[in-house]
């Protein structure tokens, strides 16, 4: 089944979130003192989110990342992998961390079925991610970064969020530690989300920078036409390294974006920069059948029409999506609420 939206684009990945907390506090995401959590009560079960998983399969999104927050802080993760893999019509299962728990949940998390992990790594200087990240756990990183490299997932990436002024010269030690590896690194660029407060247009390192810079490095960059609707844009070297560019700031994929997101509250999202999302959890529990569920994801999904990212590059003078009491107001504007 496919459903289409206003301007012809599929459901086709879900992104879903299972915890608004986190375990670093970097600077593009949580660079504030205090936040306003979700109410416990209110986080979905692990049987709410598969069975939400189950629904949006069906209609199409038979592509699921696990986000936060910090995924792995959620407890006994491993189980809902188990009941994702279970399910027929999710064909691909992954997993967006930043590393700290891996090294010690990958083995349980492999076996219940994961196939595929992102893990964010920003820097090579533990010093920076005390700085940055307020986080002194740079070795756990690595260490979850080595674990899965041993193991047999079938597919571990890198992402680098490159912000002028932090870690800018490191862009060719983090693609030059990504190749020794054999890893696929995408550079994304800074973007203004919500919990971005101090974003700033000055701080963009753009795709077109990125490029140059990597090309005098190590010479002629081939780009791979392979695209399809991911947001990166890979790109190869003459050794056959291979990487990828997230241009969400400068050149957003919204013409082709088939992702949706859903909060640890059971908020359905359909654009990172969407100010409103669906309640879902509000239909699950007030006892309504996967049918109805099913339903009024159908009647949202064929009537979207959002493209946040192309809305927010058109405008002059951009700056942080939200002030933070914009962000106080409603915790779901977070990206660590809604998932990278
Ligand atoms: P695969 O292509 O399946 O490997 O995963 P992915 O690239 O979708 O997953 P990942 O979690 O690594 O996301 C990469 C980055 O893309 C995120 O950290 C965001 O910066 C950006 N991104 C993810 N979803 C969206 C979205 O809906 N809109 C925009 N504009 N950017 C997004
Ligand atoms: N700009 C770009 N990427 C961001 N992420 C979170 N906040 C931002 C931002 N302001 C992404 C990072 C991280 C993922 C979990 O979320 O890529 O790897
Ligand atoms: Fe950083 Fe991800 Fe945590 Fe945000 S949710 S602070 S991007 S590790």
């Amino acid at each position: 089944m496919t459903l289409i939206d206003r301007f012809h684009r599929p459901l086709g990945s879900l992104r879903l979130s299972v915890t608004d907390r986190c375990n670093m506090r970097c600077g593009y995401c949580m660079p504030n003192e205090n936040y306003a959590w979700l109410p416990r009560a209110s986080i979905l079960t692990f049987e709410e989110l598969d069975r939400l998983a189950g629904i949006f399969a069906v209609l199409g999104a038979g592509k699921v990342r696990l986000t936060g927050g910090e995924p792995l802080l959620r407890h006994d993760l491993a189980r809902l992998v188990r009941l994702l893999a279970a399910r027929s019509a999710i064909d691909d299962l992954a997993l967006t961390t930043n590393g700290i728990l891996l090294g010690e949940q990958l083995g349980p998390l492999v076996d219940a079925g994961l196939r595929r992990v992102t893990i964010s790594l920003d820097t090579l200087v533990p010093e920076r991610l005390k700085a940055f990240a307020r986080s002194d756990r740079h070795g756990a990183v690595l260490d979850g970064i080595d674990a899965a490299l041993r193991s047999p997932l079938r597919s571990v990436k890198l992402n680098s969020v490159v912000i002028r002024g932090y870690n800018d010269d490191e862009v060719l030690d983090l693609l030059a530690f990504a190749s020794e590896r054999r890893l696929e690194l995408r550079y994304i660029e800074y973007m203004d989300v919500g919990g971005a407060t101090g974003w700033q247009a000055n701080a963009v390192v753009p795709r077109a920078e990125i490029l140059e810079r990597v090309a005098a490095r190590f010479g002629p960059v081939e780009a791979l036409d392979d695209r399809g609707v991911a947001p990166a844009e890979r790109f190869r070297l003459k050794d056959g390294t291979t990487f990828g560019i997230i241009a969400s700031t400068t050149a957003p994929f919204c013409g082709s974006c088939d992702r949706s997101r859903v909060t640890a509250d059971g908020t359905w999202f359909l654009c990172l920069y969407a100010d409103h999302g669906i309640d879902l959890r509000a239909a699950l529990r007030a006892g309504a059948t996967d049918e109805a569920v099913a339903e009024l994801v159908t009647r949202h999904w064929t009537n979207r029409i959002d493209r946040g990212a192309e809305d927010r590059a058109a405008m002059t003078g951009r700056g942080a999506l939200y002030p933070i009491e914009g962000l106080r107001a409603d915790p779901r504007r977070e990206m660590h609420t809604r998932g990278g």
